[in-house]
């Protein structure tokens, strides 16, 4: 599985449980990237999406310790209740098909299992309240690719593939 994320220059990636900068370049990169793919998410990440609603055109699966599984029904994605459930519908797509969409919560405990990190880096600063791991300091983790700089919305920003070479079995 991949980690997708965007993030500032102290490894910001979010502020009052919404995201920092409106960047219409590294969506549609994001939009493309997991279009007919498998997204999984902690419950903070779906609350933030408009309407609380799974992403369209995609596989969601929630890990929301004590959700409401009809809510789940109703609005068309799979929740998990505890590490087990979660890890055990995820087991059931090819691991290249998952992606790690957020938040820090569930950036941190998906990591190990994580083979890439495909990384915006914004080059600003958020005032972020929550942080994905520094990579460039993180053991087994190197930076692969980085697209040249470009402007989006008035920031610039980079396009960053990150491997890792020590990732864990699910
Ligand atoms: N920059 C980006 O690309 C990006 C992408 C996504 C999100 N974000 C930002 O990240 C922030 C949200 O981060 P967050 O950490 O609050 O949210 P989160 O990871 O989406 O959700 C945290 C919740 O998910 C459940 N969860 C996650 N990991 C768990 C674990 N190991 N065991 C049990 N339950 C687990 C828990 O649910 P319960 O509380 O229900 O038990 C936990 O409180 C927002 O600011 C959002 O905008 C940024």
């Amino acid at each position: 599985m991949k980690a997708i994320l965007h993030c500032d220059r102290k490894w910001g990636i979010g502020r009052n449980n919404d995201l920092m900068f409106s960047l219409p370049a590294d969506m549609k990169f994001f939009r493309e990237t997991t279009r007919g793919k498998v997204v999984i998410m902690g419950s903070n990440t779906l609350i933030s999406l408009p309407n609380e609603k799974p992403l369209k055109n995609r596989t969601n699966i929630v890990l929301w310790p004590g959700g409401d599984k009809s809510r789940a029904l109703a609005d068309g994605f799979i929740m998990a209740d505890d590490m087990e459930e979660f890890k055990a519908e995820i087991r059931k797509y090819p691991a290249d098909d998952v992606f790690v969409i957020g938040g820090a919560m569930m950036y941190r405990t998906m990591l190990p299992y994580c083979s890439e990190a495909l990384i915006t880096k914004v080059d600003a600063d958020g005032g972020a309240e929550v942080f994905f791991e520094n990579l460039d300091r993180a053991e087994g983790w190197r930076l692969v690719e980085q697209s040249e700089p470009l402007d989006d919305n008035g920031y610039t920003i980079r396009f960053c593939r990150y491997v890792n070479d020590g990732v864990k079995a699910l």
